[in-house]
């Protein structure tokens, strides 16, 4: 392996998943790839302090600071561009990004969705709302995506999902806690070793 693939990790909340993904880096889930780079829009994340307190560099940037989509997306390029990041994961980032900022790299942005897509996706579906329309939908199983970043929110091709039950009486946390445990910081982790396995070959 001439060197890992350079990831960079984008958050807006508690950042589990950021978690799940640092504990896989640790425990040789993935060995292909090196979180290079936490980049967060909140200021305070406490995903942040969890990439601190794993030696990992953090920058924050704000969209009401820059003023603008354009300035907020040219800021996170320059980010990438200075890291050497080859790999960009969205792990709970809370902000869409345009089809001039995707289409920059093709197949090189990864999401995490929390559920079965195509169900619950899409503009609008996000954290705790995706839980609250598949109990309000009444469906019995649910589950976690993992897939590439197109222009389409939540559209590009699938890489991996995997399934969980709906129990009587869950309510959108519940549901919501269950489908990370049992699916999102499984999947993610595996998502990225796969996908920075493939980058290193294509090298
Ligand atoms: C996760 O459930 C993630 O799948 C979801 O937000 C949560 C973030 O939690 N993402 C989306 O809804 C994106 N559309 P985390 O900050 O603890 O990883």
């Amino acid at each position: 392996m001439l060197h890992k693939t350079n990831i960079a990790v984008l958050v807006s909340g508690g950042g589990t998943n950021l978690q799940a993904l640092i504990d896989a880096e640790k425990s040789g889930i993935i060995k292909s790839g090196e979180i290079k780079l936490v980049i967060s829009n909140k200021e305070g994340a406490y995903a942040l302090e969890r990439a601190k307190s794993a030696g990992i560099r953090t920058e924050t940037v704000s969209k009401k600071e820059l003023g603008s989509q354009e300035a907020f997306e040219e800021k996170i390029k320059e980010l990438l561009k200075d890291a050497g990041i080859e790999l960009i994961v969205l792990a709970g980032f809370m902000s869409i990004l345009s089809e001039s900022f995707t289409s920059a790299y093709p197949e090189r942005i990864i999401n995490v969705h929390p559920s079965l897509i195509p169900s619950f996706c899409g503009a609008g579906f996000y954290g705790l709302r995706v839980h609250e329309a598949a109990l309000s939908y009444g469906v019995k199983v649910t589950g976690a995506t993992v897939h590439f970043v197109n222009e389409i929110p939540d559209g590009g091709k699938i890489i991996m999902q995997k399934a969980v039950e709906v129990q009587p009486g869950d309510t959108p946390e519940i549901l919501q806690r269950r489908v990370m445990e049992q699916a999102e910081w499984i999947i993610l982790p595996r998502a990225v070793e796969k996908v920075s396995a493939e980058i290193n070959k294509s090298k």
